[in-house]
């Protein structure tokens, strides 16, 4: 059997917002396929390079390389009317040369979706998630219970109808009962069958363009979006979305043999962020986090709130690295802990007055835990403009050195600003998609 080694994972091991964009775009340069595999337009991925910043939601982040083959694999759930906004903008700013596939196989987001999940969220009484209202949820929950409607139905106008009016049936009868407008089979059917004109060109089974590709030896990037602390099997339940964002899911959701997967590396801030609701336990407040978040700018890429602000927690970390395979890290946003005195570290948790070093399953559990850390010392020297691992204030090195050694990961990236430019490779790309 053929030995395949040439694709790669990219996996946030935290919230979200990692940095999972910036990475894609940079080890992209040398691949030839980059993969959005799971999740939808909840994600905002930045992209910054030649004085360009740029942020995508459900578009894959290796759009930017004409010679790059981006494809929406069949397990996103897929915002038609946004996605064909995020090409606009794309084409506006100057980015007209792409290669894009688009799964028939992906669920489509339909407004009845947004309309329930801000609907469902209201009705959670002060114990909302904190969703980005995008229907991910809803979405999902409709393929899982099969009323979904997916993208190659768009161009099929009979079978469309039929599943449409299936599905309306039913979510009109939600929608009566939440009190909200029932919805018109005449408008969405017009509407969504016009987007599916103008995805048509990119619209085909992209598991069989990717096993292809991997078969013949092409670089295969997968481009995770959220973290696995917000899988739908492994994070903090139930604050969490409504996919599996780790590398186990990537078979499933882009439709290639669990043999093709092997590496992944794991995007992962110096700290810790999390936007919406939901335990955290080295979360911090007053100075320091707001200290954080300003050098970090830390609010959301698609909602614009500020993002919460914690220390890195280790404990997370490692339950991340094991659930997903993590082979390498690659440490972000670096350059923010500049001027912070002393750094903690989480290297356990205290629950109910006993020592713990896994994520406990319960929220009522997590909600108890109480960090132990440890603590390094800070430096002050701005690092953005290091190039060299060695480089490195001897502070900032033995905070990366203790990173590796409570996770036994190893550190093949370390970022030190948004910029494309702005990264220390430690291990090659080619070591990392060789191993
Ligand atoms: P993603 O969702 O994982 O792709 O991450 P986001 O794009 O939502 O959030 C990461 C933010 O950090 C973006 O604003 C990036 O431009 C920025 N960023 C990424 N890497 C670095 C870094 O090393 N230093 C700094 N200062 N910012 C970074
Ligand atoms: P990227 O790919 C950070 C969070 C939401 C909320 C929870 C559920 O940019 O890292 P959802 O709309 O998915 O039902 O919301 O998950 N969330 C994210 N947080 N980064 C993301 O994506 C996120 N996608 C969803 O804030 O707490
Ligand atoms: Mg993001």
């Amino acid at each position: 059997m053929q030995e395949i080694n040439n694709t790669l994972v990219v996996v946030g091991v935290q919230w979200g917002d990692e940095g999972k964009g910036k990475m894609t775009d940079y080890l992209g340069q040398k691949a030839d396929v980059v993969v959005r595999y799971q999740g939808g337009n909840n994600a905002g991925h930045t992209i910054t390079f030649g004085g360009n910043k740029y942020a995508l939601q459900s578009i894959p982040s290796g759009v930017f390389n004409p010679h790059i083959k981006n494809v929406m694999a069949n397990g996103m759930v897929i915002n038609p009317k946004a996605a064909i906004g995020e090409l606009e903008g794309l084409k506006q700013r100057g980015i007209t040369d792409f290669q894009l596939f688009i799964s028939d196989r992906a669920a489509v987001i339909m407004p009845y979706h947004i309309e329930l999940d801000g609907a469902y969220e209201a009705l959670k009484g002060g114990k909302q998630i904190g969703t980005t209202k995008k229907g991910i949820g809803p979405a999902y929950c409709d393929k899982y219970s099969r009323v979904g409607i997916r993208i190659g139905d768009l161009i099929d106008p009979e079978y469309f109808a039929e599943r449409l009016r299936d599905a309306l049936t039913q979510k009109n009868v939600e929608l009566r009962a939440l009190g909200l407008e029932e919805m018109d089979f005449d408008t969405l059917y017009k509407e969504f069958l016009a987007y599916g004109e103008v995805l048509r060109p990119y619209i085909c089974d992209t598991s069989i363009l990717l096993n292809k590709e991997i078969e013949e030896g092409k670089k295969v990037l997968f481009e995770g979006a959220q973290g696995v602390m917000l899988c739908i099997e492994n994070g903090t339940y139930p604050f969490v979305t409504s996919s599996s964002p780790t590398a186990a899911s990537v078979p499933l959701g882009a439709g290639v043999a669990p043999r093709y997967i092997n590496r992944a590396l794991g995007i992962c801030k110096a700290y810790t962020t999390r936007v919406g609701a939901g335990p955290f336990p080295t979360e911090l407040e007053g100075e320091l986090a707001d200290y954080i978040r300003e050098r970090g700018h830390e609010y959301g890429t698609v909602t614009g709130r500020p993002r919460r602000v914690g220390y890195l927690d280790a404990v997370g970390l490692r339950h991340a690295c094991r659930i997903s395979g993590i082979n390498y890290l690659s440490i972000m946003l670096f350059d923010v802990l500049t001027g912070v005195e002393t750094l903690k570290i989480c290297t356990g948790y205290e629950l109910d007055g006993k020592v713990i070093d896994y994520v406990p399953a319960t929220l009522s559990a997590l909600e108890r835990c109480k960090p132990i850390y440890i603590e390094m010392e800070g430096w002050k020297e701005e690092i953005e403009d290091v190039r060299d691992f060695d480089a490195l204030p001897a502070a900032a090195k033995a905070y990366l050195r203790k990173i590796e050694e409570l996770t036994n990961t190893e550190i093949a990236v370390v970022s030190v600003g948004p910029d494309r430019t702005q990264t220390i490779m430690i291990k090659d790309i080619d070591t990392i998609s060789t191993r």
